[in-house]
């Protein structure tokens, strides 16, 4: 931890809304520093410890998946407690047992920090690993959306992308993503809260719940 750090204390919950908490940090890409990836959406997100089945099926999988992230223009920031070390005999065997290259930093947080700000480390835990937590942070550094899996469930990386796909449409169009939405389906209008305009629609219902021309 170092003076970039915002606070040494950890957050009573970060919440939807809330401004990233800054950080910087050795990674295995180089030193990172959240507030260099202003302009961009990033993926932030934790896993409980190197060298573990479900942690490297889901290392796996992001990578493969790294050139969708970044046609988004998502910049992907994987965090754990594990040294940088660790982190570099890993991201060397998943190359060489899975044929896959982890080109994402993935950021080392001994002295869990950084996991402590971002409510990443399990509480009552025996052990301090952080869980599988996950923040979409916009473009001007604000939390979008969180998620949080226990270790022994690993994430969907097709949810993940589905996620920030509706973010990205919701404030490019200003409405709203209904449920299972997807790339190319109808967004729904912001409910409106003018009682002239519900009392006047032909519609009972669509006052509320209105598909949003394509
Ligand atoms: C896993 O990634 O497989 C894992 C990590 C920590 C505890 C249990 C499972």
């Amino acid at each position: 931890m170092n003076d970039r750090n915002e606070s040494a204390e950890p957050r009573a919950g970060l919440r939807i809304g809330d401004a990233a908490p800054n950080f910087s940090a050795r990674s295995t890409m180089g030193p990172v520093e959240l507030a260099d990836f202003r302009g961009r959406w990033v993926m932030l997100f934790s896993h409980p410890a190197d060298f573990t089945p479900v942690c490297t099926s889901e290392f796996i999988a992001l990578a493969k998946a790294a050139d969708e992230f970044e046609r988004r223009d998502c910049a992907l920031v994987a965090l754990s407690i594990d040294s940088l070390f660790s982190h570099f005999a890993w991201l060397r065997l998943i190359r060489d047992k899975f044929a896959t290259e982890v080109r994402f930093p993935v950021v080392e947080d001994p002295t869990m920090v950084i996991g402590r700000a971002y409510g990443m480390v399990a509480r009552g835990d025996n052990d301090s690993a952080t869980v599988r937590t996950t923040f979409f942070i916009d473009p001007r550094g604000i939390i979008r959306a969180m998620t949080c899996y226990p270790a022994n469930v690993g994430r969907s990386i097709p949810e993940l992308l589905r996620t920030l796909d509706a973010l990205q449409a919701v404030d490019r169009d200003g409405m709203l993503a209904p449920a299972n939405w997807q790339v190319g389906d109808p967004l729904l209008h912001p409910v409106t809260t003018d009682i002239e305009e519900i009392f006047s629609d032909e519609d009972a219902g669509s006052w509320f719940l209105r598909e949003a021309p394509r």
